[in-house]
């Protein structure tokens, strides 16, 4: 909820979706370094998440339809789009680099 709220005022402060310092610098990782960082309940909820938020304008992109490197790039832009926090975007792309295809 106050996610929602604190998404309100950003709104009302007229600021655009971007990307936040954490999203833009995150690292390129490869699915060893996720699996390394993410437990299976995290990208179980990552699954989720990116089932409710990744599909409003347009189908869902399934994971196995980008390499890592793909996702990591892609993923800067789109997190910000579906308005994600930090930690749920985190996870979406957990889930999604972990089921990507082979780089
Ligand atoms: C507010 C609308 C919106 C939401 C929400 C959104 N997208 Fe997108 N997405 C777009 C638009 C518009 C494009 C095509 C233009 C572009 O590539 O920027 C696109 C393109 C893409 C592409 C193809 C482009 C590429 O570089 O491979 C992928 C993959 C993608 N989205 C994944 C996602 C994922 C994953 C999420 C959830 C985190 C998501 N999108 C949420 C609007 C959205």
């Amino acid at each position: 909820m106050s996610i929602m709220i604190g998404l309100g005022i950003a709104i009302l402060a007229g600021c655009f979706p971007k990307a936040s310092e954490v999203i833009r610098n995150l690292p390129v990782e490869n699915k060893e370094q996720i699996l390394s960082k993410y437990n299976a309940e995290q990208i179980a909820e990552g699954k989720v998440l990116f089932t409710n938020n990744c599909a409003k304008c347009h189908k869902l992109k399934e994971p196995e339809t980008r390499t890592p490197e793909q996702w990591n790039k892609t993923l800067k832009r789109m997190i910000p789009k579906a308005k994600l926090n930090d930690r749920d975007g985190q996870l979406v792309r957990a889930y999604l680099i972990v089921n990507s295809k082979e780089g």
